[in-house]
């Protein structure tokens, strides 16, 4: 589901960047760490491209593939990157299939990034599902969510746009990402119930020495 015009307005604010560029960030470096030299990158639903511009600069990824919903936000993150040349890649489409949106195969990418998009996703299951699927063998996911707990405030409820059913729990969302053999590394940043911010890999392939 596409933003509304204050989510867009607040979601670009300098607050939000302050947040996503220095605590946000701190986080996921703390849980993940910087992505490996050479690596391949995604950012699901980016928006703008401020979360690409930070897979860059501060998580070291090589190459950003991108990709968001609205087309309007695919224009605003290509006059956003356009710096980084080839790389960079966007597209418009859904995370939920990532083969018509980039052509993705599976175990295509190092790492996954999703700043705050997942809840936006009516099947946010499918979404999981494909961010599993696009993972290297011991690649990443990292995420930050926002919670049923959080949409069901008040002040979510008359400022922004949410699909009403089947919002997740924090619980959820990590039993969905275990469902997909995600391993969440360290700990989670629980902020109130309604945020979750964390790192998940996925497993390498068990070997067969028969
Ligand atoms: C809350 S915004 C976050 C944007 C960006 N990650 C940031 O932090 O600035 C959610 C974004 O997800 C996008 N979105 C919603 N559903 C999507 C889907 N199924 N596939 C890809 N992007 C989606 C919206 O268009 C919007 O840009």
């Amino acid at each position: 589901m596409l933003m509304n015009k204050v989510e867009t307005a607040l979601v670009n604010s300098p607050p939000r960047r302050w947040l996503q560029s220095v605590y946000e960030t701190q986080v996921l470096l703390r849980f993940g760490g910087r992505v490996l030299p050479r690596a391949r990158a995604l950012e699901i639903g980016c928006g703008s491209g401020y979360g690409s511009q930070l897979v860059l600069e501060r998580f070291g990824a090589t190459h950003v593939d991108a990709v968001d919903l609205d087309p309007a936000m695919i224009r605003r993150a290509a006059r956003r990157l356009a710096r980084y040349g080839d790389r960079v890649r966007l597209a418009q489409g859904s995370v939920t299939d990532l083969r018509a949106a980039l052509d993705a195969d599976d175990d295509s990418y190092d790492a996954v990034f999703d700043f705050g998009i997942v809840h936006h996703i009516p099947d946010w299951r499918a979404a999981i599902a494909e961010v599993a699927r696009v993972l290297t063998p011991g690649g990443r996911f990292y995420f930050e969510e926002v919670t049923a707990h959080a949409l069901a405030r008040p002040i979510y409820q008359r400022l922004f746009d949410h699909p009403a059913e089947d919002r997740f729990t924090g619980a959820q969302f990590l039993d969905e990402l275990a469902h997909h053999g995600l391993a969440v590394l360290g700990s989670i940043t629980r902020i109130q119930g309604d945020y979750l911010l964390g790192v998940a890999a996925k497993p390498y392939p068990a070997r067969s020495d028969g």
